[in-house]
């Protein structure tokens, strides 16, 4: 018999039974659906609504539950459908009618929502914690290459040097935005619907701040329907996940091709590659590939969440059910990209001499040459149009900027003197821009300092 059987004159039809049990997957919530009714109970014990007695009973037998899901030892089913009803049937089969005690001035839609908050506050832990470590190892690769300069691409073009540490700090700057959303949200999801019944509260005289205490919540909930109704922390964690995804998925790309014989940047370690079952040469980058696939499925479920949501009156909706399988797969996409990740920007060779042949056969040090005029008082437009020539005339000669005569570049402007090798070399073409935030040695150290400061506010 159903837990809700009562009312019912005919059995489930068995298909229903399929169709509508999220046990097969809400399973994942089983110990913090113990750890709230424990809590629960507890406070039903402290406001004198059942005796201690019954409470002791209660929390010894849903400690016996808990230890046997774990084990694996509990036959969870769905004819009791959900997490919920089947904790509720295996604890009353534990410690008898008793147990029946235990949802009293409960639902089950105000415990789903608390069991999805409590589920999601100790992912966000993780999540926090993985990103750091990321930072840390993105900024460890940008201490260690302060003198390794690299073209900065636009439009995948080599458009002007800069310092691999200034690229791999961008990314630091990112993941830390990433880092204070989530941080963010916090104050968001902690908080507790316990209390909130079915939709309109209890009539029983429990006291919500208790156990909202009792399990680490900041406040409760002010208002019972929005309580269990809402996802929007849901919504919001999605995005926030969606967001770390992409900012992933844009380093995978670089990873991917940087890894190429084409650009033969990097190397990353053969711990963190795979080989081809049919090419013996083949070693493939497949973890950032498939970071960046993986990208795909965390934005489709913040896309699927949002239209599940869009049409729901209040209060709870079955429909909401939805809520979980999209929010678990993100927690373990999420968690596996950035657990592989940071050794694997820690272990990468960076080729530092690769690099600076792909910076000095180039003219990415064309805009010095221009700057360089508009210090003897050509408008910068003249300036632009002269250097323009200058390359057209250096690519006819199959020659780089710096390969030119003296005579070759006085052909241009005779404002050009000896001076100008000096200024056109890599490293001199990276120290020129000593703006705040710009690529020069110093300045690029002075982001690492900035890093710090943030990371020890997070
Ligand atoms: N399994 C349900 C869910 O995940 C729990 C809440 C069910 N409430 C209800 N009144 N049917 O949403």
């Amino acid at each position: 018999m159903k837990l809700w059987g009562g009312r019912f004159t005919k059995p489930t039809n068995k298909l229903v039974d399929e169709y509508t049990a999220s046990i097969s997957f809400d399973q994942k919530l089983a110990a913090f659906d113990v750890q709230g009714s424990l809590a629960h109970v507890d406070m039903l014990a402290k406001c004198d609504i059942i005796s201690h007695e019954d409470s002791t009973t209660i929390a010894k037998g849903l400690k016996v539950v808990a230890k046997k899901i774990s084990n694996g030892e509990a036959e969870l089913t769905q004819e009791n459908e959900d997490i919920h009803m089947n904790i509720e049937k295996l604890l009353i089969d534990e410690v008898g009618a008793v147990g029946g005690k235990l949802h009293t001035g409960r639902s089950r839609n105000d415990q789903v929502a608390l069991d999805m908050r409590l589920y999601l506050r100790d992912a966000l832990v993780t999540i926090t914690q993985l990103l750091d470590e990321l930072q840390h190892a993105l900024y460890q690769q940008a201490t260690a290459n302060l003198d390794t300069v690299l073209p900065g691409y636009t439009h995948l073009q080599r458009a002007q040097p800069v310092l691999f540490a200034h690229h791999m700090l961008a990314y630091v700057f990112m993941f830390q935005r990433d880092m204070e959303r989530i941080i963010d949200s916090w104050k968001r999801v902690n908080r507790s619907p316990l209390g909130a019944g079915a939709l309109a509260g209890t009539s029983f005289p429990i006291d919500r701040h208790y156990v909202a205490d009792q399990l680490g919540f900041d406040s409760v909930i002010e208002n019972s329907l929005d309580a269990v109704s809402d996802r929007d922390f849901v919504v919001e964690f999605l995005a926030d996940a969606a967001l770390i995804t992409t900012h992933l998925s844009r380093l995978s790309e670089e990873l991917v091709q940087w890894s190429s014989a084409e650009f033969n940047f990097i190397e990353l370690d053969d711990a963190f590659c795979t080989g081809s079952s049919m090419m013996p040469q083949k070693k493939n980058p497949d973890v950032p590939e498939l970071v960046r696939g993986k990208t795909g499925r965390v934005v489709g479920h913040l896309m699927g969440m949002l239209t599940t949501l869009k049409g729901l009156p209040l209060a709870y909706n079955k429909d909401m059910q939805e809520d979980k399988e999209g929010m678990f797969d993100t927690v373990e996409t999420l968690k596996g990209a950035l657990a592989l990740f940071a050794p694997m920007i820690e272990s990468m060779e960076v080729k530092k001499d690769n690099m600076y042949e792909a910076v000095v056969k180039d003219y990415s040090n064309a805009t010095d040459l221009a700057d360089y005029l508009v210090g003897k008082n050509m408008p910068f437009r003249e300036a632009h149009a002269v250097v323009g020539e200058t390359v057209l005339y250096s690519i006819e000669q199959q020659k780089y900027l710096l390969d030119l005569s003296l005579a070759e570049f006085q052909q241009f402007s005779n404002a050009i003197e000896a001076d100008i090798y000096d200024v056109l070399a890599p490293k001199a073409v990276v120290n020129a821009r000593n703006v705040a935030g710009g690529t020069a040695k110093n300045r690029v150290e002075e982001q690492l300092k900035q890093a710090d400061a943030l990371f020890a506010s997070n």
